[in-house]
């Protein structure tokens, strides 16, 4: 039984070799270390008995919106719900701050398409763009897609 749960900071190793894991294979963006205990605010995991078999971040953008970022699940957890779960935690909290759209920068749009989310241009994001994407190495050759949901008509 998974129970996804605020992350604490002894959790952050852990995110960290996650998320550290999938990048090295070239399915998401690193994440330093140092990085993950900034935000550890923002993460959940999901725990089965003791073991973190998954994670992700729902971070604040402004007054309306927020993005999901950092979600991985173990390899050996794959395809059994846990994604899904994390997913619906941030939702659920976003919702609950009164956020009106969730989006994501993913390389794998149709696992979000599945939990609700529709396909939208990385434009509509100007904070993400603008903020954090300029910084990013792949900036200029970005593969990853844009997801949102909005919760004000959801
Ligand atoms: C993408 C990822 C988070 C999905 O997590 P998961 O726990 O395997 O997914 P779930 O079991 O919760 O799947 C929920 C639904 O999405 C579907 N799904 C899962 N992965 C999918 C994919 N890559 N493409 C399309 N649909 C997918 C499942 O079949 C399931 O469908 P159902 O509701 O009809 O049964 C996981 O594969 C992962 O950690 N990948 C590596 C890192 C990554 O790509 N992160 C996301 C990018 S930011």
């Amino acid at each position: 039984m998974v129970c996804v749960q605020p992350a604490s900071l002894a959790d952050a190793e852990t995110i960290h070799q996650l998320v550290t894991f999938w990048a090295d294979k070239g399915d998401m963006l690193h994440r330093p270390l140092g990085e993950v205990f900034e935000s550890i605010r923002d993460f959940k995991v999901a725990r089965e008995g003791g073991t973190v078999m998954g994670c992700a971040a729902l971070h604040i953008l402004g007054a309306d919106i927020a993005e999901v970022r950092s979600l991985a699940v173990r390899e050996d957890a794959q395809r059994g719900g846990v994604g899904a779960a994390l997913v619906a935690s941030c939702v659920e909290e976003a919702r609950a701050l009164g956020i009106e759209r969730v989006f994501a920068l993913t390389y794998r749009p149709g696992f979000f398409e599945k939990q609700g989310f529709r396909v939208a241009d990385v434009m509509e994001f100007p904070q993400k763009v603008w903020s954090e994407c300029v910084r990013c190495p792949f900036f200029t050759n970005c593969k990853e897609v844009a997801v949102v949901m909005d919760l004000a008509r959801a």
